[in-house]
């Protein structure tokens, strides 16, 4: 028996093909995949399954039609994906996002994998992690998923970025702090073991050329300050120090261009050794980390006598 076809629907297969022309025509690079996960999102079903249900003939009622037709026009201005899915993978989660939170990226699941790599060796029961300027909450959400042991703290300072953090943090016991990065409450000092951080880092004159970033991205989210964007950067530094105990351990991404600039001045101060630079999987230099040195900028109290002989 063969099932009834309404005239009014439409065929999966044709939809999907309209829709990879749509985007191609309208300059998305990955049209193809983008027209199925957002046919997925409108059945409801997985990537595979929705391309598959469209190879094997299946047809859309014309609701289910009309509303990836009106997703594949704003794919086409180019609204990113994940604000029309509502949904941004990072490493093994599916963080909810939306406008006024910065959409993660897949160079920083590496600093989340360094950071996990970090804690496999860090000799406390109950490590202390903070993540400085958590956005989505994407790094403090993965390390708290995959370190289940350690007590995650994230920091936030955008209203709108937090609110998307407290729905991502919450399951996974992530405690949620809206407040300047820049400010290390008296009582936070020494107490960490782990820093992360994914500060805003773009140099006010290299505007991001895809419309996605440029038009989407927060303006906090991306540009660092200062002439060459490190000025916030530079206080997740400051704040590492303030926030580290001797011994701790912190990571930062940034973009390859400042790798050698931010090496050069962890080396140089007293507060960290042992920096090391990290690529992400295509090779580049797109992170650095530093151990927080024990006393050296603390002054001690004997500094200032002369012992003599
Ligand atoms: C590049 S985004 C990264 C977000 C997230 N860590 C990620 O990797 O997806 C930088 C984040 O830092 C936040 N931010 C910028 N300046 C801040 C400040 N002074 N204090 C706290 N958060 C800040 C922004 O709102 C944004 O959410």
């Amino acid at each position: 028996m063969t099932a009834e076809v309404s005239p009014t629907q439409v065929s999966l297969e044709d939809l999907l093909r309209d829709a990879v022309v749509r985007l191609r025509d309208a300059g998305v690079p990955s049209a193809r995949v983008d027209a199925e996960i957002l046919l997925a999102h409108v059945l409801g079903e997985s990537r595979g399954r929705a391309a598959a249900l469209a190879l094997a003939g299946r047809r859309a009622d014309p609701e289910t039609a009309e509303r990836l037709r009106s997703l594949v026009d704003e794919r086409a201005r180019r609204v990113p994906l994940q604000h029309l899915t509502g949904l941004a993978p990072f490493r093994g989660l599916e963080l909810r996002i939306g406008p006024g939170a910065f959409i993660p990226r897949p160079e920083t699941e590496q600093v989340a994998q360094a950071a996990l790599d970090h804690l496999q060796c860090v000799r406390v029961s109950r490590p202390r992690v903070i993540d400085l300027g958590t956005g989505s909450g994407a790094l403090a959400a993965a390390i708290a998923a995959e370190h289940p042991a350690a007590e995650v703290h994230a920091v936030e300072l955008s209203e709108q970025a937090a609110a998307w953090a407290r729905v991502n943090l919450e399951p996974h016991g992530v405690t949620l702090h809206r407040q300047d990065l820049r400010e290390v409450p008296a009582e936070w000092e020494a107490a960490f073991d782990v820093v992360v951080s994914n500060p805003p880092y773009i140099p006010p004159g290299m505007v991001p050329t895809e419309a996605e970033v440029r038009e989407h991205d927060p303006e906090l989210a991306l540009y660092g300050g200062g002439p060459d964007g490190l000025q916030v950067p530079w206080a997740v530094v400051d704040s590492a120090a303030a926030l580290l105990s001797a011994g701790g351990w912190m990571i930062m991404e940034h973009a390859e261009v400042q790798a050698a600039t931010i090496a050069a001045r962890l080396a140089e101060d007293p507060r960290f050794a042992q920096v090391r630079t990290h690529q992400d999987l295509t090779g580049r230099d797109r992170a650095t980390s530093a151990v927080r040195t024990d006393t050296a900028a603390r002054p001690s109290p004997f500094d200032a006598i002369d012992m003599g002989e």
